[in-house]
């Protein structure tokens, strides 16, 4: 069975990073068929049009996408594109790694996200010169979604249950529909839950992330709380991120186009090369997905590395080990 996967390296260090997953991919004994499509600042500046309509097709019509980076037009690509793969849950693992220093190395975390409401809905409102508004919308079928997504995931991957962080003391309606909905469809799955309030869990997770394992919640708290594990693990370079739809998802470093080093060659491609185990774990080689993450660990402890972890090695060079040791 051949896989159609579409493959959008971007701007920067995503034509960089996207190459070196490809490789990985291609060492695997697994049937792809990679599909190149354009997005980003580049095509927009050729076109006027920063996500072609054949990008958004292919995106939803492929088995998996993987996506690299893209600069300025992040916005109007990425959002869309979510859509194109029909995304209700944004998984972000935030692991720290042996060999790579991190404020706190025994983190170990994955956020689920709801990926389509809270207030990243769109619903803004400029009323007077004085005065704007926002409407968070949360709805029980997003947030049922969400919690039954979390329910196989934590079977699947052998976690004892999740931690649902909300802020349901103060906004009552819409995070008490989120809280009770995800605690009744744990309690029909018969998953084990707790819930922690997303203020406290940021202070909670600092001080002793190992209490915490999959963590679901909103839209904008698992943006931000998501990042500031990314802060405890020793920065971006490395986190993956799959956005899962129903019968599509996306697969993408959670970093972007790195003006700063992108032409240099010297990215690292560690957080692509897992979004890459992610997609092939998606598509059920889980014995592969592990057989990538077991090489990219090695590769991370023993080097080579990259600069961005003290090394000198380039894109190239760890790609290379990373195939090798595969
Ligand atoms: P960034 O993630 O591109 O870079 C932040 C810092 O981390 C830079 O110093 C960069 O060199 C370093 N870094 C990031 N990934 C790295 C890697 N793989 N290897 C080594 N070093 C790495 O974030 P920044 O600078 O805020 O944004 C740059 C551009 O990227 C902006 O135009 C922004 O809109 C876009 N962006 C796109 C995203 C996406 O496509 N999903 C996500 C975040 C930002
Ligand atoms: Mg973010």
């Amino acid at each position: 069975m051949t896989h159609e996967i579409t493959v959008i390296p971007g701007d920067g260090i995503g034509r960089e990073v996207t190459p070196a997953a490809i490789d990985v991919l291609e060492s695997l004994e697994i049937e792809f068929e990679f599909v190149e499509a354009e997005a980003g600042d580049a095509v927009k500046a050729e076109t006027g049009e920063p996500l072609p309509e054949e990008t958004y097709e292919l995106a939803a019509s492929s088995d998996a996408t993987l996506f690299g980076a893209v600069g300025e037009t992040a916005a109007d690509v990425i959002l869309p594109l979510r859509e194109a793969v029909d995304s209700f849950v944004n998984v972000r693992p935030a692991k720290a790694y042996p060999g790579v220093e991190a404020l706190r190395p025994e983190t170990d975390l994955v956020f689920l996200r709801e990926n389509t409401e809270g207030v990243y809905a769109g619903h803004e409102d400029r009323l007077t010169d004085d005065v704007a508004t926002l409407t968070r919308v949360v709805t029980e079928s997003a947030s049922r979604e969400l919690a039954e997504f979390a329910c196989e995931y934590v079977e699947d991957n052998g976690h004892d249950g999740f931690t649902t962080v909300h802020k349901a003391n103060v906004m009552q309606e819409t995070d008490g529909l989120f809280r009770d909905t995800v605690a009744e469809v744990a309690d029909e799955n018969g998953v084990e839950t707790d819930e922690v309030l997303m203020d406290a869990f940021a202070t909670h997770v600092c001080l002793d992330p190992e209490q915490f394992d999959v963590v679901v919640c909103p839209n904008l708290a698992g943006d931000v709380l998501s990042d500031l594990a990314a802060g405890l693990v020793g920065g971006l370079g490395l986190l993956p991120s799959a956005n899962v739809g129903h019968d599509r998802a996306l697969f993408e470093p959670v970093h972007g186009t790195a003006p700063d080093i992108a032409g240099e060659g010297v990215a690292n491609p560690a957080a692509t090369i897992i979004s890459a185990a992610m997609l092939v774990e998606y598509l059920g080689y889980h014995e592969e997905g592990a057989a990538i993450r077991k090489a990219v660990e090695a590769t991370l402890e023993e080097g080579p590395r990259t600069p961005d972890l003290g090394g000198d090695a380039s894109t190239e060079d760890v790609t290379e080990a990373i195939v090798d040791r595969l």
